[in-house]
């Protein structure tokens, strides 16, 4: 597979910057406080980063209303600040991916100020607009009213995210512009610019917000948002080989055989694998059977392997934590699972020793009920959790308030943590090629009415059962690691075996 040779023993961590690392006691996270903890990301076992949106912005939607694409958001620190993040990264073995964009804008960004003046100018046909201040785009959300121009805006999200101009599939309006136009082409190439600008300061690719969202009008099948993305991802690579880019999609038969994406994320969809995996009332790793798991991802898994990589995520920054589905015993064989897949997978900060979505929290910049999913990092059992010096009142948001809230610190001492088990399976991972994204797969056991998983990476089998009884299974080779009882010829409740 012609993908970046680092991807294959790629294991990302996916950091908030609000709440990870507060360095100056503002109780706010910073780039200086992701600089700080690195040590700790490199001892997980972790050696990529993907960065939410650290720009500049008015933080209506968490930071993915950007006013400056180019600009460091002053609240993190500075444009130097990451780029020494970048390279202290580098030196650790870290590669760093920041979150681009592409789809919307803050509705303060330059672009659309200048977007929304009645004369004609270089940026008039930056957004998607109409011709006259009370009709909207059909079939899409738009507001009208709010600028001195003759026309209304599409929206690609919120109110505050006017949608960009990359134009239509096809063109059966007067004010629409054609995907092969001027403007496209002029909106296509600013967002070359901003990839430009953070790979040459050493960033090692991107997150690509939305990806799939970018050209209006007829495209289901996406072709055209397809071919654009394919065109723009190999224009960065012919100058930044080494770079990687992982879609938010959701569809890797579009995103890596067609857009050319390296990955794409196995996101919380519908009815979709992962959901029934890890989210739905009759969930895999809830201790149920793994046939509508298997079957969804078999087909993807089959229709893209040569093409690029699905990411198995343990959660993100949209949906409520991992550990709201699953026990403490669960976590651990959904760990030990999803690291063990193929593919390039991704551990949201705090998942790792179980952080709680504290679905109490009341709405903060955009966040609703993504709030509780966002909260501080937990790193010891001191002031504020360790995550910041700030009186707790100054904190962006609280911490876990529970006297029982995980901590890093807490659970490094204990062998038999959650953090320690995830150690453990991504030092298991590293040393071995076959459990990592590039190793054969092959399904030996899944079956309706069974909770047993059986399936081979390369010479290894992995094998679960993440029910709370032992289900007779006949795992060959000596076991090289394992999570609960395992004994010849059955697999006592909640246990993972690679052998
Ligand atoms: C993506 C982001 C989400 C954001 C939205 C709009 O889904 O992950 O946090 O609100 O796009 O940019
Ligand atoms: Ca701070």
């Amino acid at each position: 597979m012609n993908r970046p040779a680092w991807l294959r023993d790629a294991v990302f961590y996916e950091i908030y910057p609000s709440s990870f690392a507060d360095s100056n006691g503002d109780g706010i996270g910073d780039i200086n406080g992701i600089r700080q903890k690195l040590p700790y990301v490199k001892d997980l076992g972790c050696n990529a980063l993907w960065l939410n949106p650290c720009f500049d912005s008015p933080f209506k939607d968490g930071g993915y209303d950007v006013r400056d694409y180019k600009l460091a958001a002053p609240r993190y620190g500075t444009n130097e600040d990451l780029y020494a993040l970048f390279k202290e990264a580098h030196a650790l073995g870290i590669r760093v991916l920041l979150d681009l964009v592409p789809g919307h804008t803050s509705e303060e960004h330059p672009w659309f100020i200048e977007s929304g003046k009645p004369e004609k100018n270089e940026y008039s046909d930056r957004y998607v607009w109409t011709d006259f201040w009370i009709k909207g785009t059909p079939g899409h959300p738009y507001i009208a009213g709010e600028t001195p121009r003759n026309g209304a805006y599409m929206l690609n999200f919120f109110k505050c995210q006017p949608a960009l101009n990359y134009g239509w599939a096809k063109v059966t309006e007067d004010w629409q512009t054609p995907v092969t136009g001027k403007a496209a082409r002029a909106t296509r190439n600013a967002m070359a610019d901003v990839m430009r600008f953070w790979l040459a300061h050493g960033c090692d690719g991107f997150r690509v917000d939305m990806a799939n969202s970018l050209v209006k009008g007829d495209d289901d099948d996406k072709s055209y948002t397809c071919a654009l993305w394919k065109g723009l991802l190999n224009e960065m690579r012919a100058e930044f080989p080494e770079a990687a880019f992982v879609a938010e999609w959701g569809w890797p038969e579009q995103a890596l055989c067609l857009a050319d994406f390296d990955m794409d994320f196995y996101l919380d969809h519908w009815d979709n694998g992962y959901h029934k995996l890890v989210r739905s009332d009759d969930a895999y790793l809830k201790g149920n059977d793994p046939a509508a798991f298997v079957k969804d991802y078999l087909k993807r898994y089959e229709a893209s392997k040569e093409d690029g990589y699905i990411s198995f995520i343990t959660g993100n920054h949209d949906t409520p934590r991992i550990s709201w589905y699953l026990t403490d015993d669960q976590l651990k064989l959904a760990y030990a699972l999803l690291l063990t897949l193929p593919g390039v997978p991704f551990l949201y900060y705090g998942d790792e020793i179980g952080m709680r979505y504290l679905d109490y929290l009341p709405t903060k910049e955009g966040g609703y009920t993504r709030t509780g999913s966002r909260t501080p990092m937990q790193w010891a059992p001191e002031k504020n959790l360790g995550f910041s010096d700030a009186d707790p009142g100054r904190l962006y948001l609280p911490v876990d308030p529970a006297p029982d809230a995980p901590t890093a610190a807490a659970q490094e001492s204990d062998p038999g943590s959650l953090l320690n088990t995830v150690k453990a399976v991504l030092a298991l991972r590293h040393r071995c090629p076959d459990l990592q994204a590039d190793g054969s797969f092959q399904v030996l056991h899944a079956q309706a009415g069974d909770p047993l998983l059986i399936f081979r990476r390369g010479a290894l089998t992995v094998a679960l059962n993440p029910s709370n009884k032992p289900v007779k299974a006949d795992v060959p080779g000596t076991p090289l690691f394992q999570i609960g009882s395992c004994e010849k010829g059955s697999l006592g409740p909640n246990s993972f075996i690679v052998s």
